[in-house]
C-alpha cells in the first residue's frame, strides 16, 4: 500500500495489492481523474483521455482556451458553469451571484492512518499503518474558496474513503448549494445500475438496468436514507455476475437525505456521483467557516459480486462499526412487540422472559410503550419515565427482576419524536420542525423534534440518561418511525433554514456519539419502521439495525439477500414470529423462519408461551443450533448462490475463515409436483479439502464444480414438502 506525488507529470498514485486510484493536476491546474481500478504498475505518468478527440464543435476550452476542455476529462470534484456541462459535484454561490469556481492544485499532504471526521460517521483504522491518506488542497483566488480533497486507501480492502471540505477563506459570506461527497468520472459507458430499492416491509429490492445516455438517478428526499432508496449502489458490468467480472460499489456513510446519479454524456463517459441531496440544502459559509461532506466508500473488484459484498462485510465489521460489540458474538434476544404491542403489564413482561430464558435466550428486550402515557401511538412518544402503571418500580425494577432470571435487558427508544399529546410537546411546541401557519404534517400521529437545536438534543440525552444510569441496560434499540415534512427550524434564520435537514442528522448523531460514548458496553440496534435507515453511517454507532418490520420468512428471506449486497450478516437484526405472519398474513413452518433468521442477528419476536410443546422444544434446539454456529454465521465469508428474486429456489452460504466449516442456507418457494432435478454448486471452500455433508464425504472441488443436489437424503436433503420449506447443510472439513 502506498500513495506516491510524481512531482515532473504531478499525478497520484494510490495503491494496493488490489487496486490503484489515479489522479492528476490538469493543464488548467484543476484536479483531474484518471483511474479506478485493479491495480496498475507504478510509473512516473499515465496518459489521461482529454484533449484526444479536441476541438468538436459546440465544445468549449479553457486554459490555453481552444485547446483543452473540462467537459472531455475526467475530474476529481467538477463544478457546473465552466466548460465542463455535466452535473457538477457542487456548487457555491458567491457574493456576485455568480456560482462559477476555479479551484486550482495548491498543496498536499500524505500521511499514515485516517483522520477522524468532525461530528460524522466514517470509516478508521485501528492502527496508523493499515491505511495511508492523501489531502489534496486547491484554492480559488478570486473567491476565496479553499477545497480540501481527501482520500483515503486500506492496505487490506480494495476500497477507497473519499470526503470534501470547503472553506470560506474570502472576507465576504457564500454559500454552498450542493456538495457531494464523490465524483467517479468512467471513460465508457458500458454498465448496469444496481439499485436497492422498494418500501416499508420490502426494503433493499435489487433492480438492475443498463445505463443510457442522460442521467441515472435515486436518492432520498424524506429526512432519512429510507427504506424506499438505499443509498448504497452498484455499477457492474454487464458480463459480471456474482462469481465473477468487474463492478464498482458506492455507499455513502450518511444517514439523511442523499443523491446517486450516473450521467451518460454524449462522448462516451461516465460520471458517478454520490453525497447528500442538493434538495432544500444551501449552506451559507461566513468567513473562516467550514463546510464537511460526509464520506463516500468506493470499492473495486473484478471477482464479482459476493466479492465486492464480502470487501465491504469485513470492512465494516472492521473498519466502521465501532465498539466491543462490533465483532463480538451477538446476543440471542426475545423481543416482545408483536407479542404484547403496548398492552402489557410487568407481570405479562416477566412472563414471557420467563419462558425465554427455559428456552435458552440470551437478552430481554421491551419494546415501545414502557413510557408516560403510551398506551396507544396518539400519546407519550417524548415523555422518557417509565409508566409506573406499568411498571411499578420502573425502569430500575423490571432490568432487576430480568437480571435475576439470568438474563440480559435492554429496552426501545424513539427519541426523535414527539407526540402533540405528551408532556414534552406541551412545555415545547417550538421543538417541532414546522413552518409557522401552516398545518403540521402528522405521521403516525406524531411530529419530528428538531434535532438541529443542541437544547433538544440535550434535554433528551438527560431524560434518557436517567433511565439508563436508573437500571442495568445491555442494550437499546434506537427507533424512528416517520419521514420528515415541513423541514423548518423555527427561530433560526431565513437565510439559514437550508441547513436544517443536514443540522438535524448531525444532531442525530451528536446524541448517538454521547450516548455510546458514555454506554460503551451497551449494543445498539438502529431501526426506523424496520429497515428505513439501514445505511453505513448508522453503523458506526449501532453496529446492527432491525432489517424490516416485515418479519415473515418469505419476504424475510429477500429482504436480508437485497440487504446483503451492502451490509453484513451481522448488521442484520432477524426474528422469528408467530404465524399467520402479522404483516402478510402467511403462515410458515417454525423451522424455516428460523433458517432464515439464523443469516443475520437471531432473536424471537413472539410469545414463547403460545407454542406447542413440540414448537417449544423445537426453539430450544434452534437456540443451541445458533449459539454453536453464530460466530461463524455472524462472520464467516457470505456467498449468495441462487436468489430468491430470479426463482422459486434459493440458496446461500458462509464460510468460515479458514475454510474449514460452511453453513449452506437452500429455501424453496413454490413446491411443483413431478419437480426436476435441483443442482447448487458451492463457493468459497478450499478444493483439495475433504468435507463432510450428511453422510457423504466430498472434496471442495467437487462441491464447487460438481455442486450438490439438496434432495439428496444422504447429505440430509429432503423432498420438499410443500411451499416455503427450507434445509440448513452443515459442511466441515
Ligand atoms: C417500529 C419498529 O420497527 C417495531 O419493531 C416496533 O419497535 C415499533 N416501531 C414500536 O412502535
Amino acid at each position: 500500500m502506498g500513495i506516491i506525488y510524481h512531482e515532473k507529470s504531478k499525478q497520484f498514485h494510490l495503491w494496493n495489492d488490489e487496486i490503484s486510484y489515479i489522479i492528476a493536476v490538469l493543464p488548467n491546474d484543476e484536479i483531474g481523474h484518471v483511474y479506478f481500478g485493479k491495480r496498475l504498475k507504478n510509473r512516473e505518468e499515465y496518459s489521461y483521455p482529454s484533449d484526444l478527440r479536441y476541438p468538436k464543435a459546440m465544445v468549449c476550452g479553457m486554459h490555453d482556451r481552444e485547446s483543452f476542455s473540462l467537459e472531455l476529462v475526467g475530474q476529481e470534484n467538477p463544478s457546473f458553469g465552466g466548460t465542463d456541462l455535466r452535473d457538477g459535484a457542487f456548487a457555491m454561490q458567491y457574493a456576485n451571484g455568480s456560482s462559477v469556481t476555479h479551484a486550482v492544485f495548491q498543496s498536499f499532504e500524505i500521511r499514515e492512518g485516517k483522520p477522524k471526521l468532525k461530528g460524522l460517521p466514517a470509516a478508521y483504522t485501528n492502527e496508523d499503518a493499515e491505511a495511508e491518506t492523501l489531502v489534496i488542497r486547491c484554492y480559488d483566488e478570486l473567491t476565496g474558496l479553499t477545497v480540501l480533497l481527501s482520500y483515503t486507501i486500506f492496505r487490506d480492502y480494495p476500497i477507497i474513503c473519499r470526503n470534501v471540505l470547503y472553506r470560506n477563506d474570502s472576507g465576504v459570506e457564500m454559500t454552498l448549494q450542493k456538495a457531494l461527497s464523490a465524483t467517479l468520472d468512467l471513460t465508457d459507458q458500458e454498465y448496469e445500475w444496481m439499485q436497492f430499492t422498494g418500501a416499508w416491509g420490502r426494503e433493499r429490492e435489487p433492480i438492475t438496468r443498463k445505463l443510457q445516455p442522460g442521467i441515472t438517478a435515486i436518492g432520498s428526499n424524506r429526512g432519512s436514507s429510507s427504506p424506499n432508496m438505499n443509498p448504497f449502489v452498484i455499477l457492474k458490468r454487464p458480463t459480471c455476475d456474482e462469481m465473477q467480472g468487474e463492478a464498482l460499489g458506492f455507499s455513502l456513510v450518511y444517514s439523511g437525505n442523499f443523491l446517486a446519479q450516473a450521467e451518460c454524456d454524449s462522448y462516451g463517459q461516465t460520471r458517478f456521483m454520490m453525497g447528500i441531496s442538493p434538495m432544500n440544502f444551501a449552506w451559507k459559509l461566513t468567513p473562516g467557516e467550514e463546510f464537511q461532506t460526509p464520506e463516500a466508500v468506493l470499492v473495486y473488484t473484478k471477482q464479482g459480486l459476493n466479492h465486492l459484498s464480502r470487501s465491504l462485510h469485513h470492512f465494516y465489521r472492521n473498519q466502521l462499526s465501532r465498539g466491543i460489540w462490533k465483532t463480538k458474538e451477538r446476543p440471542i434476544l426475545l423481543n416482545n412487540w408483536e407479542a404484547t404491542q403496548m398492552n402489557f403489564t410487568e407481570e405479562s413482561i416477566l412472563k414471557i422472559a420467563a419462558k425465554g430464558k427455559e428456552a435458552g435466550v440470551e437478552l430481554f428486550v421491551l419494546d415501545d410503550g414502557w413510557f408516560g402515557a403510551r398506551d396507544d401511538d396518539y400519546r407519550g412518544l417524548g415523555d422518557w419515565v417509565a409508566n409506573t402503571q406499568k411498571l411499578p418500580e420502573g425502569m430500575g425494577g423490571l432490568s432487576r427482576k430480568i437480571n435475576e432470571m439470568g438474563l440480559q435487558f435492554g429496552f426501545w427508544i424513539e427519541p426523535e419524536m414527539v407526540n402533540e399529546d405528551s408532556d414534552l410537546y406541551r412545555a415545547h411546541p417550538d421543538w417541532v420542525l414546522h413552518v409557522p401557519g401552516r398545518d403540521l404534517s402528522l405521521g403516525r400521529h406524531q411530529l419530528v423534534l428538531d434535532y438541529s437545536k443542541p437544547e433538544v438534543v440535550d434535554c433528551i440525552y438527560d431524560m434518557l440518561t436517567a433511565v439508563i444510569d436508573g437500571a442495568n441496560i445491555a442494550y437499546i434499540k434506537w427507533d424512528m418511525n416517520r419521514t420528515i415534512t415541513e423541514c423548518y427550524s423555527i427561530g433560526r434564520d431565513s437565510t439559514e433554514q437550508g441547513k436544517t435537514y443536514h443540522a438535524y442528522i448531525l444532531g442525530v448523531y451528536d446524541l448517538y456519539e454521547r450516548l455510546t460514548t458514555r454506554y460503551p458496553e451497551i449494543l445498539f440496534e438502529s431501526c426506523a419502521s424496520g429497515g428505513g435507515r439501514f445505511d453505513a453511517g448508522l453503523l458506526y454507532y449501532a453496529p446492527q439495525a432491525w432489517c424490516s418490520d416485515n418479519t415473515d420468512a418469505y419476504s424475510r428471506l429477500k429482504i436480508q439477500y437485497g440487504t446483503s449486497y451492502g451490509y453484513p450478516l451481522s448488521s442484520m437484526g432477524a426474528h422469528v414470529s408467530a404465524v399467520p405472519n402479522q404483516q402478510t398474513g402467511r403462515s410458515i413452518d417454525l423451522q424455516t423462519r428460523a433458517d432464515v433468521a439464523c443469516f443475520g442477528t437471531f432473536g424471537y419476536e413472539l410469545d414463547l408461551n403460545e407454542l406447542s410443546d413440540e414448537e417449544f422444544e423445537k426453539v430450544k434446539e434452534q437456540i443451541v443450533f445458533m449459539k454453536k454456529y453464530r460466530g461463524l454465521l455472524q462472520d464467516g465469508d457470505l456467498y449468495r448462490l441462487q436468489s430468491p428474486f430470479s426463482g422459486d429456489k434459493a440458496a446461500w452460504m458462509v464460510v468460515s475463515g479458514d475454510r474449514r466449516q460452511a453453513i449452506l442456507g437452500y429455501y424453496t418457494a413454490e413446491k411443483y409436483a413431478n419437480e426436476g432435478r435441483s443442482t447448487v454448486r458451492l463457493a468459497g471452500l478450499d478444493p483439495d479439502l475433504l468435507y463432510h455433508v450428511g453422510s457423504r464425504e466430498l472434496y471442495g472441488d467437487e462441491l464447487m464444480e460438481r455442486g450438490i443436489d439438496p434432495t439428496d437424503p444422504a447429505i440430509g436433503g429432503y423432498e420438499t414438502e410443500g411451499d416455503y420449506t427450507s434445509r440448513l447443510f452443515i459442511i466441515e472439513a
